[in-house]
């Protein structure tokens, strides 16, 4: 296993929307221990390939930061979806800022898991949020992308100088 490097905004891989996983094979599961290792590392509680320069539909997770079981889902899709509620995010691929962002509080997210077979979440709350995060990822999609303009704008401005 080996500690990848997390790519930081405004690096362009972060905006580029990852093709689904066919098939799940063992690149695709040694890329799952490398980011499961990598976001230990940077004690991350959610990791997207895409951050790790991989456009493939691969997510990492961790909902309990206390005790470790970290879990990955390939090719997630929010089915349902329910509640809304506004709580400050951070990024690894966004050093230094964080904002408040709105999303479901309640989810059922289909996908597959490490051995290619379908499977299903309920989350609610702390890993629902996590799910909508990385998603967002897949997507291209950044969590300053869903703040209000004026806080954009701010966190942009100190991406910048961070990036200095
Ligand atoms: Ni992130």
């Amino acid at each position: 296993m080996s500690i990848l490097k997390v790519r930081k905004y405004p690096d362009p891989v972060l905006k580029r929307k990852a093709l689904p996983v066919k098939e799940v094979c063992d690149a695709d599961r040694r890329l799952i221990d490398d980011m499961i290792e990598t976001m230990k590392a940077s004690d991350g509680v959610g990791l997207a390939a895409t951050q790790v320069g991989v456009s493939r539909r691969i997510i990492t997770f961790n909902p309990s930061p206390e005790s470790w079981r970290a879990d990955a889902l390939i090719n997630p899709a929010i089915i349902k979806r329910r509640g809304s509620e506004s709580k400050e995010e951070g990024c690894l691929s966004l050093p230094g800022v964080n904002g408040p962002v709105r999303r479901s509080t309640y989810l059922v997210v289909e996908g597959l898991d490490i051995k290619g077979n379908p499977v299903c979440y309920e989350a609610k709350g702390f890993l629902a949020r996590i799910f909508q995060h990385e998603i967002d990822h897949l997507d291209g999609i950044l969590f300053i992308d869903r703040l209000n303009p004026i806080k954009r704008i701010m966190a942009k401005r100190s991406l910048k100088k961070e990036a200095k």
